[in-house]
C-alpha cells in the first residue's frame, strides 16, 4: 500500500511538470525523462527509511579522480559508498552502479548540476544499503558478508560519456568516473577479489551492460566476474503515437557526451551510435556470463518511453498507466506487444549457457535494490523462486536459471508500482 501511494505522488509531479512544460516549453519539458527518475529514487529511498532501521553507509569521495579529469557534470568529485565484506565474502565484491535517467541537452545537464545526478555537493552524505546490498543474510543470503559497494551516479550518460561543454561549464566524464572509481576500489582491496559482481539498476543497469567486459579484463582469470542488469532493458520501441519518444532522447545523450567513443566496437560497425546505446543490440554479444533482471512491463518505460504526455497528449492513456486495471483492450494490446519486443530482445542473450534470465510480467521498476522485490516473504517469484534467490542460484552455477513469466496477468506475485 505504502508503494501505491509513493507511486501516485510521485505521478502527480510527474503531470505537474508535464504540464507546465507542455504550457510553456523548453526547460521542464527537456528533463523531464531525468526528472521521472529523480522522483521515483527519492520516494523510494524515503520509503524504505521509513520502513525499517536500515545499515546506513557513508559517502566517499575519490580524491585520486580530480587529477584523472573524472568529475561530476558541474566538476565535483565522484564518491561511493562502501561496506566491508568479512569471512567467506572478505575478498568477494559486489559493484551496484547506481540509476537516475540521462541528461541529453545543455539545459537539462546544467539543471542537473544542481542536483544529486550531477554534483556531489548534492550527494545524500550516507545511503541505507537494501536488497542485494543490505548485510543481513535473511535478507540478501548469498551477497550480505561480501564487500559492497554503490557507485554514485552524476555525469548523466550512464557512465559512458567523454567530452565537456566550456561555455556551459559542463564535465560529461562518465567513462573516467567508472574508471578512476575501479582503480580506487583495486587499491582498497578489489584487486585480491576472487569473486566480482557488476550490477546497477535503471540507468546503472544500462550501464553494467556497457561496461561488463571491460570490469571483466580488470580481474585476472582465476576471478569469477558477472554481471547483472536490473531493469537496464531499455527498448528502442514505438510509443503510443508511432514515435520514437527513447531514441530520440538517446541521440541527444549520445551526441552531447560523445558515448559512442565508448560503446562496442562490435555494434558500431553496423549499427549508428544510437543504436548502440540500445541493450538489444549489445546483449547478446557481452562475452562475460551476464544475468537480466527486468519486468517484461518496465513502468519506467511505460510511462516515460511508451506514453508520454508528448506521444498522448489528450491524456488519453493516463488512467491505463496509472493503473494498467483501467486499460481498455487495445492498450493492454500495446502492452503486450511491448513483452514481445522484450522477449524478442534478450532471446539470443538467452542461448547462451553461461547468462541468466528473470523476466517477470510485472509493472515494477528496478527490483534488485528493494528490499520487498529482492528477498521478502512475498517477493515475486518465478519457478517458486525469489529474484534474490534466482540471482544467487545462476552466480553460484548452483542450477541454470532462464526464467520469463508468462504473460499478464497470470503471476500474482507481483509489487506493481502501479495500484491494481
Ligand atoms: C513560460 O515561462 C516564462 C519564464 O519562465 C514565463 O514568463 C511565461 O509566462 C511562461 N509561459 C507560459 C505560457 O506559461
Ligand atoms: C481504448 O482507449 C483508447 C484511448 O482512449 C481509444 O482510442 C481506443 O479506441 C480504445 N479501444 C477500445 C477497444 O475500446
Amino acid at each position: 500500500m505504502k508503494h501505491v501511494v509513493w507511486w501516485w505522488l510521485w505521478l502527480v509531479v510527474v503531470t505537474v511538470a508535464l504540464a507546465a512544460a507542455d504550457a510553456n516549453g523548453s526547460q521542464k519539458y527537456e528533463k523531464q525523462p531525468s526528472s521521472l527518475e529523480f522522483q521515483f529514487a527519492d520516494k523510494e529511498d524515503a520509503a524504505a527509511a521509513a520502513a525499517a532501521p536500515e545499515l546506513m553507509v557513508g559517502l566517499t569521495l575519490i580524491d585520486s579522480a580530480a587529477s584523472k579529469g573524472a568529475v561530476c557534470l558541474d566538476g565535483t568529485l565522484p564518491g561511493y559508498h562502501l561496506h566491508g565484506g568479512y569471512g567467506s565474502g572478505a575478498n568477494s565484491w559486489l559493484i551496484q552502479l547506481e540509476g537516475g535517467g540521462w541528461c541529453n541537452t545543455i539545459k537539462n545537464c546544467v539543471f542537473r548540476k544542481t542536483t544529486r545526478r550531477g554534483s556531489s555537493k548534492y550527494m545524500e552524505k550516507q545511503l541505507p544499503f537494501t536488497g542485494l546490498l543490505s548485510n543481513k543474510p535473511q535478507q540478501n543470503p548469498d551477497f550480505f558478508n561480501w564487500n559492497r559497494v554503490k557507485l554514485r551516479y552524476c555525469d548523466g550518460a550512464s557512465f559512458s560519456g567523454d567530452s565537456q561543454n566550456e561555455a556551459a561549464q559542463l564535465q560529461f566524464r562518465g567513462q573516467r568516473i567508472w574508471l578512476a572509481a575501479m582503480d580506487e576500489l583495486m587499491s582498497k582491496g578489489m584487486q585480491k577479489a576472487d569473486k566480482a559482481f557488476l550490477s546497477g539498476c535503471s540507468a546503472g543497469g544500462l550501464a553494467s551492460i556497457l561496461h561488463c567486459d571491460e570490469f571483466r579484463d580488470m580481474f585476472p582469470e582465476t576471478t569469477t566476474v558477472k554481471c547483472l542488469s536490473d531493469a537496464g532493458m531499455f527498448l528502442d520501441a514505438t510509443d503510443v503515437s508511432g514515435g520514437h519518444t527513447l531514441r530520440n532522447f538517446y541521440a541527444g545523450v549520445v551526441s552531447l557526451q560523445e558515448v559512442q567513443k565508448n560503446l562496442p566496437k562490435t555494434c558500431l560497425d553496423h549499427l549508428d551510435p544510437t543504436s548502440c546505446f540500445f541493450p538489444q543490440n549489445l546483449v547478446a554479444n557481452v562475452k562475460t556470463p551476464m544475468f537480466l533482471l527486468n519486468a517484461a512491463y518496465d513502468a519506467w518505460q511505460v510511462q516515460a518511453s511508451l506514453a508520454p504526455r508528448s506521444a498522448d497528449p489528450h491524456g488519453e492513456w493516463n488512467e491505463c498507466k496509472g493503473n494498467y486495471a483501467l486499460c481498455n483492450s487495445s492498450q493492454i494490446q500495446f502492452l503486450q506487444d511491448f513483452r514481445n519486443q522484450m522477449l524478442n530482445a534478450v532471446s539470443d542473450f538467452s542461448k547462451s549457457n553461461k547468462n541468466g534470465l528473470f523476466i517477470n510480467s510485472c509493472f515494477a521498476h528496478c527490483q534488485s535494490e528493494r528490499q520487498d522485490t529482492w528477498f521478502a516473504d512475498d517477493s515475486p517469484l518465478l519457478g517458486n523462486r525469489a529474484i534474490a534467490v534466482s540471482v544467487g542460484d545462476w552466480y553460484f552455477d548452483r542450477v541454470p536459471v532462464k526464467a520469463i513469466d508468462c504473460a499478464y496477468p497470470c503471476d500474482n506475485t507481483c509489487h506493481n508500482l502501479m495500484s491494481k
